[in-house]
């Protein structure tokens, strides 16, 4: 019997170009699939808003996407994921999947001592979704939170080798090794691009939650049999709220891949 085969996009959105690292898992464990990624550009970034904005821009996002027929909604923003997960699986009718969960259940899974220490922006660490998610597992185990907040901003600089950034690891990552974790989550983005720093600050093993997220995104898909199977290349299209040329500069190296078929979306119809 021939296997159906489902052309609907996998829909992404970010606050803006950091999603890329997430973008750029799931294309690697669902190489055939078509994807849309929003990246809201005009509004980032989202680590410093209050909840209540997050999830106005959050839900636009995925109101946007979900106009153009994606068969699953993937939240790669962790600021986004932490406020606005919950709200957008209830009024969503597609599968809603956001950074979190995955990244906590690899952490779970992974630690020994029952002790996790995850970095993320002030509006991540603030929310306690980490915690919430690896307690909601196992309620014996210990949670550091550390926001890390000059982190995007170095990214985007494209700093992300050579003393400023390592003295920044340094200051924000000293006060983990007191705490004792045996595992760090990379709770944001931006982060991916940095572990190589960031490992040789903590020296224990980090989790990263866009690769936990795309095996899962494709675990859904297969799960529900909506994979697509076609042999043809498959369409990516990206879409920004502003300025895709600078989206496309800071994008490029966090891909490591150039961006083309990328088209301005006007704010006001989001
Ligand atoms: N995408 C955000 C996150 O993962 C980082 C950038 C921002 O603050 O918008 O939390």
């Amino acid at each position: 019997m021939k296997t159906r085969s489902d052309k609907r996009p996998i829909g992404i959105f970010d606050s803006g170009v950091g999603g890329l690292t997430v973008f750029k898992e799931i294309k690697k464990e669902l190489p055939r699939e078509n994807i849309i990624y929003l990246g809201d550009t005009a509004r980032v970034p989202y680590g410093i808003r209050s909840p209540e904005i997050v999830m106005k821009y959050s839900f636009e996002n995925a109101k946007f996407l979900m106009s153009k027929g994606i068969k699953i909604l993937v939240v790669a923003c962790n600021t986004s994921s932490s406020i606005s997960l919950p709200s957008l699986v209830e009024n969503f009718p597609v599968d809603v999947v956001g950074v979190v969960a995955p990244g906590a259940r690899a952490a779970v899974a992974r630690s020994r001592k029952k002790k996790i220490a995850v970095i993320g922006t002030e509006t991540t660490i603030k929310s306690g979704s980490y915690a919430k998610a690896i307690k909601a597992i196992d309620k014996s185990i210990v949670i550091n939170g550390i926001a890390c907040p000059l982190f995007v901003p170095l990214v985007e600089e494209g700093w992300t080798k050579g003393n400023i950034m390592t003295l920044t690891a340094k200051k924000y990552l000293s006060p983990l090794k007191k705490f004792g974790a045996d595992v760090l989550i990379l709770g944001c983005t931006h982060y991916p691009i940095i572990k190589d720093v960031i490992a040789g600050v903590v020296k224990i093993p980090l989790i990263d939650s866009a690769a936990e997220t795309a095996k899962e995104v494709r675990r859904i898909l297969e799960e529900r049999k909506i994979l697509r199977h076609d042999s043809g290349k498959p369409k990516v299209e990206f879409f920004v709220t502003d300025a895709p040329e600078k989206f496309v500069q800071i994008g490029e190296r966090f891909l490591g891949q150039t961006i083309s078929n990328i088209s301005k979306v006007n704010i006001d119809i989001l």
